[in-house]
């Protein structure tokens, strides 16, 4: 079945190695089935929901797509672009956030996570962002949305809101009801810190993650100082729900070398960590490298990154303004 893809990446920093195994790596490999037809956003909108320094976003913006483009997503398969380039995504965010019900927003995980204790101090924008996520998905009548465990709570209720706008204006399947596309395998990569905690790039410690941009000293001496436990490796995967950094590290390699966890298993049970860790260190060098000097190269061509993001905002443009003709008439405007 031919599949339509839509998948966002905030540009808040630096892309990590969890972002590259559980949301960049999976991108290409639906972009290269040529059956699938593939939309990806830098989605900056959604960045402003907390504090941005202009500078800054301006540099995450270029850098996400860099991040893109040397991970190995095409211009010329792939409509990438950056979100605010679309006037559509708002427009449709005001008229879905009058389908969307308080009482589904309250419900949101990430909103209490991300505002904290002072719920009172969060952005309105934070709050309503599901809904504007909503809007990305609709617009382009995506069937299927790659994205991380922890955004599964926002695309069911991207969902609920393409059911209700619906049937509340007779219009079965005007939007298309979206499924999700969650990794089973590695879908959560940890914190070289800490096994339990995901690694991200709001974790204060530099050694908690490895950068898509780091070079390779930086990558060998994270890997070398990775938490680890005293044991031998493992030699059956039952043994891992116990050993979270066993686990995670073991992840990594299988994630980045292709192959099933119990095959690493099988290549490194009953060796230490010390050694297992020079064979993990070469393989994240020879795999993110390349990446990294790729994005060094792209982000020195300013005016290159800025053209396949305004050329992949003209290709969005003409599909969600389409889209958002048909929603007004729906609608009555
Ligand atoms: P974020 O950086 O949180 O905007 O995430 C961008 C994409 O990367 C989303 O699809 C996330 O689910 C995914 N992602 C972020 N951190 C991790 C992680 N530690 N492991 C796996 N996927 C992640
Ligand atoms: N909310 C997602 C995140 O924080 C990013 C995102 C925005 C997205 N719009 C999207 C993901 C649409 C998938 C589809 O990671």
């Amino acid at each position: 079945m031919s599949k339509k893809i839509f998948s966002g990446v905030q540009p808040t920093g630096n892309l990590h190695l969890g972002n590259y195994l559980g949301a960049i790596k999976n991108f290409v490999n639906l972009q290269n089935n040529p059956k699938n037809f593939c939309i990806y956003c830098v989605v900056d909108l959604h960045a402003i929901t907390v504090k941005q320094d202009p500078f800054e976003l301006k540099k995450n913006i270029r850098e996400t797509a860099a991040a893109f483009i040397a991970s190995g997503l095409d211009y010329k398969k792939s409509i990438i672009f950056n979100q605010s380039l679309v006037p559509a995504h708002t427009e449709v965010s005001w008229i879905l956030s009058c389908v969307a019900r308080m009482g589904w927003l309250n419900r949101m995980t990430q909103f209490k996570e991300k505002a904290g204790k002072d719920k009172e101090k969060a952005s309105v924008g934070l709050y309503i962002y599901p809904i504007l996520m909503a809007a990305d998905i609709l617009l382009y009548d995506a069937t299927h949305v790659p994205v991380g465990e922890d955004q599964k709570q926002h695309l069911e209720l991207s969902r609920d809101i393409a059911n209700k706008f619906n049937l509340e204006f007779n219009s079965t399947n005007f939007f298309i009801v979206p499924e999700p596309l969650i990794q089973k395998n590695f879908a959560r990569i940890m914190s070289l810190k800490d096994g339990s905690k995901k690694m991200s790039k709001s974790d204060p410690s530099e050694l908690s993650r490895i950068n898509l941009n780091d070079s390779s000293d930086e990558i060998l001496n994270k890997i070398k100082k990775a938490k680890t436990d005293n044991e031998p490796l493992p030699d059956n995967e039952n043994d891992l729900s116990k050993r979270p950094e066993a686990e995670n590290l073991l992840g990594i390699y299988s994630s980045l070398s292709d192959q099933s966890i119990s095959k690493t298993i099988n290549e490194f049970s009953g060796k230490n960590f010390s050694e297992f860790k020079v064979m993990l260190a070469d393989l994240v060098v020879n795999k993110i490298l390349p990446i990294s000097s790729e994005i060094n190269k792209i982000l020195k061509d300013e005016k290159f990154i800025d053209k396949v993001l305004s050329d992949g905002a003209e290709k969005a443009n003409e599909i969600a303004s389409k889209k958002i003709s048909n929603i007004k008439k729906i609608i009555g405007f």
